[in-house]
C-alpha cells in the first residue's frame, strides 16, 4: 500500500535548499540511529548543487557524522568523472570535498565505462555495499531526485527501455538531447528506499509537476516521475512556489503544508 505523497512549499529555491538540508540530516540521524549508517543516492542537474553547498556550510557540517553515510548516485552522465556535465563532480567540489568525505564512502557510476559493463559493476558494488540477497531489492534510507520539464526523473526518460526493467537495478539510460548515454537505477530500486525526496524549482516545470503528482496522464508516454510510487517508503516533494504554481489538488490526500 503506497503512502500519500507529502508535498512542502517554500518560497523560493533558496528556501526550499535550507529545508532540504534540514530534512536530510534529519533523515540521516534516523538511519544511523536505527541501523549505523546512512545510505543515500544523490541526484544529479541543478537544483541539487544548493542542497549539497547548505549541507557543507556552517549550519550543517557539524549536525550529523559524516563517518557514518555511504554516497551513492541515482544516475550519472557517460562522461569522465571530471567532465563538466558529471554529476560526481558537481557532487564532490560542493560536498565531498568540503565535508572531506572519505573516497572509500563515495560509490561512483562509472561515467567514463562501457554503460552495460559500468551498470553491471555498479549493481555489484550495491549488492556488496547493502548485503542484498538475490531476488531482493536494495534498501536506501534516502534517495534524491530531480524532475525534468518532460517529467523524467535520474535518467528514466519518457518512452526509454529503462523504464520497464523489473529485475535489474542500473541500466543505461538514454537522454533526449545533451549528453545521451547515461547510467541510472531503475524505479525498482528506487521505489524500495525509505526516502524518496523530489527536489524541484522553476515555474517551467509547473504544468508536468502538476500533472504528475494529480495523477494525470501525459499526452504522450507516461511520466517517468509518476512511475516513482515506494512500495512502503515515503514520497516527499520539496518543491518552490513557482513549479507548484499550477497545482490544483485539494488538501485531501495529500499533505501540503506551506512553508
Ligand atoms: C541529471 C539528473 C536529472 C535531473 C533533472 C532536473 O543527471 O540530469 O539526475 O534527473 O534531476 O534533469 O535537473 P535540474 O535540477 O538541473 O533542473
Amino acid at each position: 500500500m503506497t503512502r500519500a505523497p507529502e508535498l512542502h512549499i517554500f518560497t523560493d529555491a533558496s528556501e526550499l535548499a535550507a529545508e532540504a538540508a534540514d530534512f536530510f540530516l534529519w533523515v540521516g540521524e534516523q538511519a544511523i540511529a536505527q541501523r549505523g549508517r546512512f545510505l543515500v543516492a544523490l541526484s544529479g542537474g541543478s537544483t541539487p548543487k544548493a542542497l549539497y553547498s547548505e549541507l557543507a556550510g556552517p549550519a550543517c557540517a557539524s549536525r550529523l557524522d559524516w563517518s557514518r553515510v555511504h554516497f551513492c548516485f541515482g544516475d550519472e552522465r557517460c562522461v569522465p568523472p571530471s567532465h563538466a556535465e558529471s554529476n560526481f563532480a558537481a557532487a564532490q567540489s560542493t560536498l565531498f570535498a568540503p565535508l572531506g568525505i572519505p573516497p572509500d564512502h563515495i560509490y561512483r557510476l562509472e561515467g567514463e565505462a562501457d554503460p552495460a559493463e559500468a551498470a553491471r559493476r555498479y549493481e555489484e558494488t550495491l549488492r556488496r555495499l547493502t548485503g542484498t540477497l538475490q531476488g531482493q531489492w536494495p534498501q536506501f534510507d534516502l534517495i534524491l531526485l530531480g524532475m525534468g520539464e518532460d517529467g523524467h526523473t535520474a535518467s528514466l526518460f519518457p518512452g526509454t527501455p529503462a523504464l520497464h526493467e523489473r529485475e535489474r537495478w542500473v541500466v543505461p539510460g538514454q537522454a533526449p538531447h545533451g549528453i545521451r548515454s547515461r547510467l541510472t537505477l531503475t524505479p525498482g530500486v528506487i521505489n524500495h528506499a525509505g526516502v524518496v525526496l523530489f527536489l524541484v524549482t522553476g515555474a517551467s516545470k509547473a504544468a508536468v509537476l502538476r500533472d504528475v503528482v494529480e495523477g494525470r496522464e501525459s499526452a504522450r508516454a507516461p511520466y517517468p516521475a509518476a512511475m516513482i510510487r515506494p512500495a512502503e517508503g515515503r514520497l516527499v516533494w520539496f518543491l518552490d512556489r513557482a513549479a507548484a504554481s499550477e497545482l490544483t489538488v485539494s488538501k485531501q490526500g495529500i499533505s501540503s503544508e506551506e512553508a
